[in-house]
């Protein structure tokens, strides 16, 4: 990047750009959404299956269970459990509502942990505090399950949090809704857990026309409960339900538009890495710019900054008139939620999580931001620190 001034784009800047992959991939997905309209299966069609088949060699997960969308997933795969009342199941305060919102929904008690200052991601000793806190003050509870996110495309630490789930006897829910595309220690994500989920919302790096999900396991029993769950509790017989379910099924047209993404979804990872690693460059000596750990690749569903001494928010304000899209993922912690101030907090009052819902700011991201508008944006973020 040189030093003078830069020119604002000639097009106004995307936060994500949906429009440019949609106009590399267009004539594929036109064909591919023909083919459904010719054969007519709407729901449950070829697309679904060959979709599934996929994603489990992207993965290298034995099953995956395609849904209706993220939080779906994660609703699924707390019903094959068979989670409710009585149950504690930890989840970081510092994430989506859908993670705490799904354990509350099916009556159980989600316990608020705080995340590591570096990584954003589920802190390991805060978890050990809440499992102890949960066992001594809240004798109702049976700490059963753990939910780490992968927060903005990072993995989270999901070696060091398998020894404490095993531990303690809890089973591990990866919430990999930001993470389909990223590693840990060479791994993909989605095969972490007992069970990993993750979403195909639009936005998201593995991004459908509509919403989706779906959940990976390497449990065969599971897989079938999760089928069953997805169809109404469906057993063997469509006369029959053999648990209590949900209309949770993926839309063929959907899983027909997501083959022609996983198509280009490797090359299109390596992309966001490049558009990462341009703004890690020029912005590392001016802002905290996003860590990821060794051995690890993040997928960069979000490429987020920290700023200590600046408010987010105003930052927010001052790029905004330089026309420069951003977002603040989350400004408001969970925790602190109407919705969830009744839930347990871990004991030390998730300092971290307070301070990042402060600081953090995400850029526009996606594989095809180019260099001339990554600099307008470096620029523009480096006068506010000077
Ligand atoms: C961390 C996390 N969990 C769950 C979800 C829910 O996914 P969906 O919007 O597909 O229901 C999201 C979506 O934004 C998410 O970011």
């Amino acid at each position: 990047m040189t030093e003078t001034k830069m020119e604002k784009p000639s097009q106004p800047i995307q936060f994500i750009d949906l429009k440019s992959q949609q106009d590399r991939i267009r004539p594929e997905i036109d064909k591919s959404i023909q083919k459904v309209l010719d054969h007519g299966q709407y729901v449950m069609g070829p697309e679904v299956f060959e979709l599934e088949k996929q994603l489990a060699e992207f993965s290298h997960r034995k099953y995956v269970v395609s849904c209706a969308s993220g939080t779906d997933a994660l609703t699924m795969a707390l019903m094959a459990m068979e989670v409710g009342p009585g149950q504690a199941v930890f989840v970081p305060s510092f994430t989506f509502t859908a993670t705490a919102e799904v354990v509350a929904a099916l009556g159980a008690t989600p316990v608020f942990v705080d995340v590591d200052e570096h990584t954003f991601n589920l802190c390991s000793d805060s978890l050990e505090q809440a499992i102890d806190m949960v066992k001594k003050d809240y004798s109702s509870l049976k700490p059963s399950a753990v939910i780490p996110v992968d927060l903005f495309g990072q993995p989270a630490d999901h070696d060091q949090i398998k020894e404490i789930a095993d531990k303690n006897g809890l089973w591990v829910l990866v919430d990999a809704a930001q993470s389909a595309g990223a590693t840990y220690k060479g791994k993909s994500t989605l095969s972490k857990g007992l069970m990993a989920t993750t979403s195909f919302f639009p936005a998201k790096p593995l991004g459908a026309y509509g919403d989706g999900g779906a959940i990976f396991t390497d449990d065969e029993g599971l897989a079938a409960k999760l089928k069953a769950i997805r169809i109404h509790g469906q057993g063997s017989d469509r006369n029959e339900n053999i648990c209590i379910g949900l209309t949770g099924r993926l839309d063929t047209l959907q899983a027909a538009i997501l083959i022609e993404k996983l198509n280009i979804f490797r090359e299109e990872i390596n992309l966001r890495q490049k558009v990462a690693d341009y703004y890690t460059d020029h912005l590392k000596d001016v802002v905290q710019v996003p860590y990821v750990m060794d051995g690890c690749a993040s997928v960069w569903a979000q490429y987020t900054l920290r700023i200590p001494g600046k408010n987010n928010l105003d930052l927010q304000k001052v790029l905004k008139e330089k026309e420069i899209p951003t977002a603040v993922y989350y400004p408001r912690p969970l925790h602190l939620q109407p919705a969830y101030n009744k839930f347990p907090v871990a004991p030390d009052g998730l300092r971290n999580t307070m301070q990042l819902s402060e600081q953090v700011i995400s850029l526009p991201m996606s594989p095809y931001v180019a260099e001339a508008t990554q600099d307008y944006i470096i620029e523009g973020i480096t006068k506010e620190f000077q």
